[in-house]
């Protein structure tokens, strides 16, 4: 009888122990990675704030669950990256993790999401490859492929014939390059020369000397977002805005959150990108009134966007799993998924979990004392090009 009562006792704990845990796991973890100090900060306060947007304007519950953000500060550094990851997964036990504002920082954390089978939202980082480097990585920023093939037809049908590049050398940068190079040529363009600058302090200068020298109708440009600033200034300092060359872009270089920095010398420049705070739908125009009133020092740039679109990527999967958080339940509820963005229509293509989207070319304009990308020409349903050259 005595034994009885004990294991009945026993028992009795152990179902109310085990409402514990179950109590817990009412909570959701999103773990969002990003610089948000070094010379890619102004990717992690992008993120930052339009994480915390999204979640300020959809609440913080879905599908019954308590949605809790943990962001962390990588300093754009791909080591300290891999390392925060893995801490988040296992001491956090987050169910996503979220961010990477650099493509080394997305590859270096790719084998760490296939091994945990936990989603990995690309917010930021644009390299192609990299949603083949795990099939837990759905991406809601962009390819550089997707500008760089829209301003390479612009250019050839705009009368630019001959064309220096001149990319950031690292993987984005050669995807940049590459796009662009095959595509301008296949519609009868010249390439002039093809220039690579290192990303560790980066020094523009005797390289556009070379730029004016070769004199080609255009300088076509990919540096990453953050560092637009310091080209521009070189730019400026030796008289290229007065040269006759056009300068032409992946959007990159006339990133919004910098943009205003640039001076009347921008005024001009041709960029095609997926994203601009002049974005003129009604649903942009609240995005960037709100996202001001949240962090009044920053104007949203396309960064902020991809951290925005993937709160609702995880938030809309969730509701499809009723707050389930299997990685691969998960990753299923993502693939198709369909919505409108600040920057306009997106999907998720299914066969390679990669953004789909409206690809716009822009020109810099003043308008009330300030510069924007305003947009004058569209592409809808751009997909990634590189993934689908090799089909
Ligand atoms: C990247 O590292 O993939 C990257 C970063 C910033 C950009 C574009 C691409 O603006």
């Amino acid at each position: 009888m005595l034994r009885k009562s004990f294991l009945a006792a026993l028992a009795a704990t152990a179902l109310a122990v085990g409402t514990l845990p179950a109590a817990a796991q009412e909570t959701v973890k999103i773990g969002i990675i990003t610089p948000l100090t070094g010379p890619f900060a102004s990717t992690g306060k992008q993120h930052e704030t339009a994480a915390r947007l999204y979640m300020q304007q959809h609440g913080t519950t879905v599908a019954g669950k308590k949605i809790e953000l943990i962001i962390r500060d990588d300093a754009g550094r791909a080591e300290n990256t891999a390392r925060i990851a893995s801490e988040l997964i296992q001491n956090d036990k987050v169910s996503f993790i979220a961010g990477f504002g650099l493509t080394p920082l997305a590859m270096a954390t790719a084998p760490i999401a296939t091994n945990a089978k936990v989603p990995m939202i690309v917010m930021m980082a644009g390299t192609s490859i990299i949603t083949e480097r795990s099939p837990y990585i759905v991406r809601t920023s962009f390819t550089l492929g997707q500008s760089a093939v829209i301003i390479a037809d612009w250019a050839a049908k705009n009368k630019v014939k001959k064309v220096v590049t001149l990319v950031t050398d690292y993987a984005p940068g050669h995807d940049a390059e590459k796009s662009f190079v095959d595509q301008f040529k296949s519609k009868g363009g010249e390439i002039v020369e093809s220039i690579r600058v290192p990303i560790q302090n980066p020094d523009y200068a005797p390289f556009l000397q070379r730029v004016l020298d070769a004199k080609p109708d255009a300088l076509y440009v990919f540096v990453p977002s953050g560092q637009g600033s310091i080209l521009m200034k070189q730019y400026v300092e030796r008289g290229l805005d007065k040269s006759g060359i056009r300068l032409i872009g992946t959007g990159d270089i006339t990133d919004d959150d910098i943009l205003n920095g640039f001076g009347d010398a921008a005024i001009g420049v041709i960029t095609a990108h997926m994203y601009s705070t002049a974005h003129p739908s009604a649903m942009n125009k609240e995005y960037v009134a709100a996202f001001k009133k949240l962090n009044p020092s920053l104007r949203p740039n396309f960064a902020s966007v991809g951290a925005y679109d993937g709160m609702h990527l995880i938030y809309e999967a969730l509701k499809k799993t009723n707050g389930k958080t299997d990685g691969d339940a998960l990753i299923a509820a993502m693939k198709g998924l369909k919505w409108e963005s600040p920057r306009g229509p997106i999907s998720i293509d299914p066969e390679t979990r990669d953004i789909v989207q409206t690809i716009y070319i822009r020109k810099v304009e003043k308008k009330d004392g300030e510069l924007y990308n305003v947009e004058f020409e569209s592409f809808p349903d751009v997909k990634d090009p590189v993934k689908a050259a090799k089909k």
